[in-house]
């Protein structure tokens, strides 16, 4: 659940809920859990309404108790409303088994009938995000998802993963590319892959798009730049994903100053929760800035000693400009390639003092296949054992694997106490 500690409890008997201005809900998956019928035809009204067009809506019936066992096994939406008719104790009991399976950064709405301060406290304290209190009405509604992300002081909706190349061609592009499309299905959730190779990027090209505009009229027409213009820049690729193209033209030279990006951004993180940044292996003050402040990076490197150099490199430099950040992460790609000589994995990574978070096997037919096609591996031969290997790195980045093993820390003391039981 999101960390956010302040919690706002709208009661439509005190909100002024005609006049004020809503700011439209960004690209977030929504899943609402209702009770009543009551309330499940207000958010059905509610997604019509012009302000909810981008975000993705599941409407379902069962409450808090159909919310646990839905998240059990599959990843959290953005946001999760669940309506309930539960007293305080049972519904801070599921409230409490749901948080076990909630992805960080998934907020919380929790829709019930009582007015209680010390039950407004207690959702508080388990980072609940907003109590309504039904009956209310759509516009209420509306209001509630909007201000998740427009009220002042809530932290920006978009993860800015970026992918770099330890060297040139090594297939940085091809994997982020892969790992977007794996996030945007696995996790059901709205990604970008914003193109920042301009002269010969090929996200189009992989992606089987040709758009007329892409991130160069982005880019070049700032004070225009919002999140109306980038929907309009948008190729979409499938219900969840969508690219900002390059133009991959040379008419134009492409040497950005170091603030170039920052803007675009901007309105990128305000308005999908997901962006991926392929970037070129360039080092300039401008592609040192985008890996400085994204919030994840994942270094695709192939395994030879130019590699290994620049790898350390990257890692060194990202380390001294983000000290309080997590470590990059690892993606060795085009390994095993026939009769190259190769830096062993587990050498490459242990002398780097970082894991590989992916192996990928150097597949010329794979990846052939999938370039020239436009289609991402998992659609050429989903069966092949890259793609779950892709899938996994996607996880990684999500945050996936590590929430899975917390929830092993949670069990295990829980394990280790029958064990001691079941000794004695
Ligand atoms: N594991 C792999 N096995 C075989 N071929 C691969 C593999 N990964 C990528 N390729 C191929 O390598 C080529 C270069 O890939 P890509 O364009 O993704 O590299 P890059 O690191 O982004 O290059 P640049 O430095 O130009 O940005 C592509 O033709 C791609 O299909
Ligand atoms: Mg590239």
């Amino acid at each position: 659940m999101s960390s956010s500690s302040e919690i706002h409890v709208i009661d439509p008997a005190s909100a002024d809920s005609a006049h004020a201005q809503i700011a439209p809900v960004p690209r977030v998956s929504l899943q609402a859990f209702c009770e009543t019928s009551d309330v499940s035809s207000i958010i059905q009204e509610a997604i019509a309404d012009r302000r909810m067009q981008k975000a993705h809506v599941k409407l379902h019936m069962g409450g808090a108790v159909a919310a646990v066992e839905a998240y059990r096994e599959s990843p959290t939406p953005n946001v999760i409303v669940i309506e309930t008719t539960l007293d305080r104790a049972a519904l801070l009991d599921h409230l409490d088994a749901l948080s076990e399976f909630c992805d960080s950064g998934t907020k919380v709405v929790v829709i019930g009938r009582m007015n209680d301060i010390a039950l407004y406290r207690d959702l508080m304290a388990r980072g609940v995000s907003e109590y309504l209190i039904a009956p209310f009405g759509v516009v209420d509604f509306v209001r509630a998802v909007s201000e998740l992300y427009s009220a002042a002081g809530a932290p920006p909706l978009g993860r800015v993963i970026s992918f770099f190349g330890a060297k040139g061609g090594v297939g940085a592009s091809t994997i982020a590319h892969n790992v977007a499309w794996s996030i945007s299905r696995d996790f059901d959730i709205a990604t970008i892959v914003a193109d920042m190779d301009l002269g010969f990027g090929t996200a189009g090209l992989d992606f089987n798009q040709d758009p007329p505009q892409g991130i160069a009229d982005a880019v070049y027409a700032p004070e225009r730049l919002d999140a109306n213009l980038i929907d309009r820049l948008l190729s979409k690729c499938t219900d969840k994903l969508s690219i900002l193209a390059a133009p991959a033209t040379l008419d134009r030279m492409y040497d950005f100053d170091e603030s170039a990006f920052d803007m675009l951004l901007d309105v990128l993180r305000a308005s999908v929760p997901v962006v991926v940044l392929d970037i070129p292996h360039t080092w300039s003050a401008w592609s040192r800035r985008l890996l400085v402040s994204s919030d994840e990076v994942v270094i695709v490197a192939a395994p030879d000693l130019a590699n290994f150099r620049n790898s350390k490199n990257i890692l060194d430099t990202l380390r001294a400009a983000r000290p309080n950040d997590a470590k990059p992460k690892l993606a060795l790609n085009l390994v095993g390639m026939p009769k190259r000589p190769e830096i062993p994995v587990n050498d490459f990574s242990d002398q780097l003092e970082l894991p590989a978070s992916a192996v990928v096997g150097f597949d010329p037919k794979l990846f052939g296949t999938a370039a020239n096609n436009g289609q991402m591996i998992g659609e050429v031969e989903a069966g092949n054992k890259i793609v779950p290997v892709i899938d996994d790195l996607a996880r990684a980045i999500m945050g996936r694997a590590e929430i899975k093993k917390q929830k092993r820390a949670i069990l295990n003391p829980i394990f280790d106490k029958f064990m001691r039981k079941k000794a004695s």
